[in-house]
């Protein structure tokens, strides 16, 4: 669908973000006629360079980036014409660099302007407000933060409480890029458009539910931000709650931004706050060691970092959500760097069933499980018993109803960078984070690093390129449980 003419800056115009995922987001949209033609592109950074470089540089990174998506040329060449360039000290608000911005944007009060902070979260609100003292800030502005927004509850406080002093929160979009991604989208559609699930999404069905989010990618080439960070500030406190919220929280009244919100912040509340009297039983730290991924020889990652460090490169939990829906069902979430494969999944695991009337040597029943793959195989299957066909009498078989999405949809759909950049301009907040539900997870989460710390948690090692320390899995057999990684 078409949307307004808008001119987007990005600040950070010439890091990792904006190169890697923002402008390639922007070219996509571009191919596919979504950014109207009197739209400028803005990139800003404190090098010099010309409009021009900056295209060249813009087209370097993406060739870099996405060998096989091949920059179809006559597209580029009207795409470039709206890339833009200006040198401006971001920081400094009485740098004469704002007039060249200023200039860029002369005559277009009226037009929608997005403003994206692709830098550190500790100087968002400094942005903010020289914006706002060079004039820059219109009735038509809104303005995006990365995550992550903080790295506890204070920090989290101070960057809302900067930034909200210049805009208004229904014109802060705080991106986290999971809700762009569209099996996560799908979430909504799948639990509250299929008259099936419902009636089961409770504890009196589901008897627990697995989120886990496993990456291959190191984490010790990041060391600067990653070592203060740990896989809980890094990942759980934003991607894994979110999809916990999405999975946990009631039905919303409508889809508007409001009220999908407010029953996330719901599900965020009732979180049972893990303290030391419970850190050791529920949570488990692990750090990978020299091993090998996916065959290839693999740093530990201290060594990567050049010093002894005990930062989480992988973390598990056992997370209980004290309300009238969940209060049986427990939820086990793990993520961690450098483990045996890609994939981000949730498993519904759904009780067994009451009374078994088959032989013991009909094979092993196992319970249903409604599976959904976020990626990279994007998908949704119901693993079922079946009888396995054939005169062997009564065998059983555990197989899955199957929905490829690669098989049933179109090849290419928008990944989340361009789903959430045009979701900035069609004013689509409910698919970005408010202060409120930042602030509750942080709240969560800084009472576990609190523990952490007093109780001296320890970091266990595991090879890179396995699936976290045994103690991940211990995690689960206390309870007579299990990862499921076998679909
Ligand atoms: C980012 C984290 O938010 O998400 C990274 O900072 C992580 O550490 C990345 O690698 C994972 O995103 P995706 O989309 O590749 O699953």
């Amino acid at each position: 669908l078409p949307v307004e003419p808008f001119d987007i800056i990005v600040f950070g115009g010439s890091g990792d973000l904006a190169l890697r995922k923002l402008m390639p987001a922007l070219y996509h949209r571009w191919q596919d006629q979504q950014i109207p033609a009197t739209s400028k592109i803005i990139g800003s950074a404190r090098t010099k360079m010309s409009s021009e470089e900056y295209r060249q540089l813009v087209r370097d990174k993406f060739e870099e980036f996405y060998p096989d998506d091949k920059l179809e040329e006559d597209t580029w060449n009207a795409f470039a014409e709206h890339i833009h360039y200006v040198g401006v000290d971001a920081l400094d608000q009485k740098s004469s660099d704002w007039d060249d911005l200023k200039e860029l944007l002369a005559g277009s009060d009226e037009k929608l302007r997005i403003y994206y902070l692709a830098l550190p979260p500790g100087i968002y609100g400094q942005v903010s407000a020289n914006v706002d003292a060079n004039g820059l800030k219109t009735d038509h502005t809104r303005i995006v933060l990365e995550k992550p927004i903080g790295s506890d509850l204070d920090s989290a406080r101070e960057v809302n409480d900067s930034v909200g002093e210049v805009f208004e929160e229904d014109k802060i979009f705080r991106i986290d890029h999971y809700l762009g991604k569209e099996t996560v989208q799908n979430l909504l559609i799948l639990r509250f458009a299929n008259s099936l699930l419902e009636p089961v999404w409770n504890s009196r069905h589901i008897d627990h539910v697995q989120i886990t989010v496993a990456e291959t990618v190191p984490a010790g080439e990041r060391a600067s931000y990653y070592d203060k960070a740990g896989a809980l500030r890094d990942m759980v406190q934003n991607h894994l709650l979110q999809l916990l919220c999405l999975v946990a929280m009631e039905p919303p009244i409508d889809l508007e931004a409001d009220s999908v919100r407010a029953e996330k912040i719901k599900v965020l509340k009732s979180l049972r706050k893990i303290d030391s009297g419970t850190v050791r039983a529920d949570t488990v730290r692990g750090q990978y060691k020299e091993g090998s991924v996916k065959g290839k020889p693999q740093k530990g990652y201290a060594e990567e970092v050049g010093n002894p460090t005990d930062t989480e490169t992988f973390t598990a939990l056992k997370v209980h959500i004290d309300n009238w829906r969940w209060s049986e069902t427990p939820f086990y979430i793990r993520t961690g760097k450098c483990m045996s494969g890609r994939w981000s999944e949730i498993v519904i695991q759904f009780k067994s069933v009451d009374h078994l009337m088959l032989a013991p040597e009909s094979g092993r029943v196992q319970p249903s499980r409604l599976i959904i793959r976020l990626q990279p195989d994007e998908g949704v299957k119901l693993m079922l018993m079946t009888k396995d066909p054939g005169p062997g009498g009564m065998r059983l078989r555990y197989v899955p109803l199957n929905l490829s999405y690669a098989e049933t949809f179109a090849p290419r759909y928008p990944d989340a960078y361009e789903r959430l950049l045009m979701a900035v301009v069609r004013n689509n907040l409910g698919l970005f984070m408010h202060r409120d539900e930042v602030e509750a997870a942080w709240r969560w989460v800084d009472s576990i690093l609190d523990a952490w710390s007093r109780d001296d948690m320890p970091v266990h090692l595991y090879t890179a390129g396995t699936d976290g320390p045994v103690q991940a899995s211990v995690l689960l057999d206390r309870d007579g449980r299990e990862w499921f990684d076998g679909a």
